[in-house]
């Protein structure tokens, strides 16, 4: 099919060819998840959280469960961004309860751990997973790729786990630059294999995660996170050119309008800490805006959700905008929050 036919029947990709959409799509970061009881009841079946992401008759099977469920105008692939450092040979594991746990790299010297030319089997299984839901989706339904961005999937690579600080990877950083750059650049190099194949697989767009972009000083922010990210969408669109891709980097405050203007992506994520005013003001008239609702509102409902939505879909009324979240959704959120989230967006409560 042409590519503009399937924009105009998708409207998630119709946002990014300008079009102020009423009701905007909507989509959730993490909408497949722990707060739905069927994901908790496949999650059940495989030992460990991996094997599930590498599974891809079940890995598509929880992809298409929130869509399902609430007819979202997109759905994102069941994976995790540590799939990169996995199939790279890192040791990753996932311990209930408290989160990843890496084999640390903590020097240049240690990079001779990772195989970038051991991907393959890994990244095919998520392809896989890709196809397999692109066939079972609806067609009005976008299908979102994804991967972490090299700054925040460095800091995990280097740190061994999530932390508050990401003291591991700035430390290095200021160190050894030179030798975090050499991790950087093979991140960038595997996450544009990654993405693209994903892409080739029947991704209609993709999402770059820097989750953790916000901690850092504005030439630091410049150096680990634009100029990274810049590289891989400019790598990407070589190859893809007309895939929009949407950049997160969240905790980015002020530094978004760089972020925006230099790393050449079609659409910035905001978190829920971005004002509305700098959103549309400081963001570029050709971005696309996707955001920002608190996920903590979601998760508490009540008046207040109605409220702060009806304020979010005026705001952007004028603006290719698609609804999201500021950050993930929490696991604790009653699923009827989300349904009725989505008949408030798109106008039915
Ligand atoms: O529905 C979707 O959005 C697709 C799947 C998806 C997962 N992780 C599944 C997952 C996506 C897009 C991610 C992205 C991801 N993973 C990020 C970036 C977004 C963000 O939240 O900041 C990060 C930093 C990770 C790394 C990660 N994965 C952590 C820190 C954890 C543990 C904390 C937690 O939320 O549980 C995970 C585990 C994870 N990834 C789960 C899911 C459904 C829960 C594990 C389980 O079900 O056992």
């Amino acid at each position: 099919m042409p590519a503009q036919k399937m924009a105009s029947e998708r409207r998630m990709l119709r946002v990014f060819a300008g079009e102020a959409l009423t009701p905007p799509p909507i989509w959730l970061m993490r909408q497949a998840g722990r707060y739905l009881p069927e994901y908790r009841a496949i999650r059940a079946r495989v030992g460990d959280f991996l094997e599930l992401c590498y599974t891809p008759e079940l890995a598509a099977e929880v992809t298409l469960q929130p869509v399902r469920r609430f007819d979202f105008d997109a759905a994102i692939v069941f994976a995790d961004i540590l799939v990169v450092p996995d199939a790279l040979n890192q040791t990753v594991h996932f311990v209930e309860g408290q989160g990843p746990r890496l084999d640390a790299i903590r020097s240049a010297a240690e990079l001779a751990r990772l195989n970038p030319s051991a991907t393959q089997p890994k990244f095919q299984r998520v392809f896989e997973t890709v196809a397999r839901v692109r066939q079972d989706l609806p067609r009005a339904t976008a299908l979102i790729g994804f991967c972490g961005a090299p700054w925040t999937v460095a800091t995990y690579m280097v740190g061994g786990q999530g932390s508050v600080d990401q003291a591991g990877a700035r430390l290095w950083a200021y160190r050894d630059p030179q030798g975090l750059q050499r991790l950087i650049s093979l991140l960038e190099d595997v996450s544009v294999e990654y993405l693209s194949g994903q892409i080739d697989a029947g991704a209609d767009l993709v999402q770059i995660f820097d989750s953790w972009a916000g901690n850092l000083p504005d030439d630091q922010f410049r150096h680990w996170v634009i100029e990274p990210t810049r590289r891989l969408v400019g790598r990407l669109k070589q190859r893809h050119p007309g895939v929009p891709v949407i950049g997160f980097p969240r905790g980015a405050g002020p530094l978004v309008r760089d972020y925006a203007r230099e790393t050449g992506v079609d659409g910035v994520s905001c978190d829920w800490t971005m004002p509305l005013q700098c959103m549309t003001q400081e963001l570029p008239g050709h971005t696309v805006v996707q955001g920002n609702l608190d996920p903590l509102l979601l998760l508490a409902g009540g008046p207040a959700l109605a409220c702060r939505v009806a304020e979010l879909v005026t705001h952007f009324s004028q603006r290719a905008f698609i609804f999201n979240l500021g950050h993930g959704i929490q696991p604790q959120t009653p699923p009827e929050n989300v349904a009725r989230l989505v008949g408030l967006v798109r106008g039915a409560d």
